[in-house]
């Protein structure tokens, strides 16, 4: 049999006909569910079918029975990673939901750097923050506020389950139209042009120094101890069911010291136990309180 033929799906009305019955759906559902926290129903069917012929396609995969049977197998680790980035977005910009980075701006982050120039320690999560525009934003408002922040012990930690999308983050550079959101000022202090790039600007040191990328799945065990006085975690919860976004409120209050601060998406609200201790103060805003089992921990004692 010609190869080539074989991995040619049948053609139906002369479009691409990759078989896709609704147990492959299920199988698809429940690994992404499992894997990632993704929640595919069934009125999702088409949106993934369209997602993810280009995999079965990259793959030499005439229909979704074989790629069901490639993600559910211990080779498969790969493919469920590719699976992932095929089913989400990896949307961003810089300043994202601009309010955010001004209500740290103007009261967040003051108290926090006064700790942290009196020997405290300041920690603040962009958690799933795609190709980086996010931590950087934060980098910025903090390096604006306190030029010498990186001798000081505040950090930003940025991760995300997408390996592909943090080479991206790491690497720093980004396209002129890009870079709209950031300011003139910014843009002098902490864009670098790009040598043969003449349409990029590359991170500069200052910025990079205070922020560390790693790979993390927010479903999994975080090797994380925390406590963080910043959390963001916006635009990913969307993506989870209410009891996987419940769940995930709880853990971050875990880690969240008592005053700090949790920013989540515009269409995403804090639901289920964690509403006990994470008390909204803004448009997706919110800050944590002793609530009933809340930790107790706060960076101001005995520092300022
Ligand atoms: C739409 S982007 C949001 C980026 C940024 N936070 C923002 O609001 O602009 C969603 C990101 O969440 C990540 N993501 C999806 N599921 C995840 C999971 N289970 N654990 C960690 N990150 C996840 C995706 O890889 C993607 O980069």
């Amino acid at each position: 049999m010609n190869p080539a033929a074989a991995s040619t799906p049948p053609f139906v009305g002369g479009v691409a006909n990759y078989g896709f019955s609704d147990a492959d759906f299920a199988v698809i559902a429940r690994r992404a569910q499992m894997d990632f926290g993704l929640h595919l129903t069934v009125v999702k069917k088409d949106l993934v079918y369209s997602r993810l012929t280009k995999r079965l396609r990259q793959l030499g995969l005439t229909d979704f029975a074989s790629y069901c049977r490639l993600i559910e197998s211990d080779a498969g680790a790969d493919e469920r990673m590719a699976m992932l980035s095929a089913l989400t977005t990896n949307v961003t910009h810089f300043f994202r939901e601009e309010h955010h980075f001004q209500t740290l701006r103007e009261t967040v982050l003051p108290p926090l750097i006064k700790a942290a120039r009196a020997g405290g320690r300041v920690r603040l999560w962009s958690a799933g923050c795609s190709a980086g525009q996010e931590p950087y934003s934060l980098a910025f408002i903090l390096l604006d506020l306190c030029p010498e922040a990186a001798r000081l012990n505040i950090r930003v930690l940025a991760t995300d389950v997408d390996p592909v999308i943090l080479v991206r983050a790491k690497a720093g550079i980004y396209e002129n139209d890009e870079l709209k959101a950031i300011s003139p000022s910014i843009r002098a202090q902490h864009l670098d042009t790009v040598a043969g790039q003449p349409n990029c600007f590359s991170i500069g040191a200052k910025a990079r120094e205070i922020v560390t990328f790693g790979e993390l799945n927010l479903m999994q065990d975080w090797p994380i101890r925390g406590p963080f006085e910043v959390l963001f975690c916006r635009n990913v919860a969307i993506y989870f069911d209410k009891a996987t976004q419940s769940r995930l409120w709880s853990r971050f209050a875990e880690l969240i010291t008592v005053g700090g601060h949790l920013f989540i998406g515009h269409s995403e609200r804090v639901s289920g136990p964690a509403t006990a201790s994470l008390e909204a103060v803004g448009v997706t805003t919110y800050r944590k309180t002793p609530g009933e089992s809340g930790n107790k921990m706060n960076i101001f004692e005995g520092v300022a």
